[in-house]
């Protein structure tokens, strides 16, 4: 399912913070989305997830309109998100914060365990086991009945991607993921994202750390106060003037990007080097 924004516009009263936006992020592919603080990025992700509302043009998944759906049923077509600062259920375990997140995909079943309790039960165990597996692949088992307030900036981080990813979406937008983690968490994180990469999801990620971007994305989205400057591949991202000129700065640091996009790729070996 592919992802469709079409001349999108966001004005909150006289300013325009999203301008004639249209672009497409395919299922399979990691799509970026960067540009400077301001830039529109975290209203991209907004309008998307049915947290804001749409002022002009439209976003649509495949033929189906997004914008202009309630926010529920945003995420019940499958749009699933991750927010620039954490917000988890603190109160709640670890386990519960995916447990109370895991219901669309058992829709249909409720009246079954009216009639026959032990569907409940099933139900029940089926839920918990495909939580455990999800905090598993994050490394996060050993904290299944902490409290999610407890845990240590960086786990909270991988938990909200777990959290989102509970739903199975087609869509998974992810802002800012690695905003406060360690080069440690951030390598454990490229990773996990890099493993999640599958032909039935689009995966939108907004991100300052270029290293990670420009090693992990297929393709890149730069935005501009609100415009859609450029669009390419990490390489045509680097390469593009405007980008240097109105982004990346002065040339001494599209250099450094450059090398540091370079010794990543290095790192990561032939997966990236099939993709170019
Ligand atoms: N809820 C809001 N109300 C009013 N203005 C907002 C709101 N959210 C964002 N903006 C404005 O929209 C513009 C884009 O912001 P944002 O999407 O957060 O940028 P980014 O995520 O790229 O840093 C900025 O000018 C910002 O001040
Ligand atoms: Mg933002």
């Amino acid at each position: 399912m592919t992802l469709v924004f079409d001349n999108l516009r966001k004005q909150y009263g006289n300013n325009v913070a999203i301008d004639a936006v249209s672009t497409r992020f395919e299922p399979g592919l990691i799509h970026g989305i960067i540009g400077p603080n301001g830039a529109g990025k975290s209203t991209l992700i907004n309008m998307t997830a049915g947290s804001y509302t749409v002022s002009a043009g439209s976003i649509s998944l495949d033929d189906r309109k997004l914008s202009g759906l309630k926010k529920y049923q945003i995420a019940n077509a499958g749009i699933a998100r991750t927010y620039q600062n954490i917000r988890l259920f603190d109160q709640m375990t670890v386990l519960e914060n995916l447990e109370v997140c895991f219901y669309p995909q058992e829709v249909g079943q409720t009246w079954k365990e009216v009639i026959w309790p032990p569907f409940a039960k099933k139900r029940e165990a089926r839920r918990q086991d495909a939580c455990m597996e999800l905090l598993s692949f994050f490394n996060l088992q050993g904290y299944a009945h902490a409290y999610a307030g407890s845990l240590p900036y960086g786990r909270q981080r991988m938990l909200e991607i777990a959290r989102a990813l509970v739903t199975n979406p087609k869509v998974l937008l992810l802002d800012e993921p690695a905003a406060g983690l360690n080069h440690h968490e951030t390598a454990e994180l490229t990773a996990k994202l890099s493993e999640l990469k599958s032909q039935n999801r689009v995966m939108i990620i907004v991100e300052h750390d270029m290293d990670l971007v420009m090693a992990l994305c297929d393709r890149i989205v730069v935005m501009h106060h609100g415009k859609l400057l450029f669009q390419g591949t990490p390489g045509e991202v680097q390469a593009s003037s405007d980008v240097q000129l109105a982004y990346l700065g002065t040339a001494n640091d599209i250099d450094d990007i450059k090398a540091a996009a370079q010794d990543r790729r290095a790192q990561l070996g032939i997966r990236t080097r099939q993709r170019s």
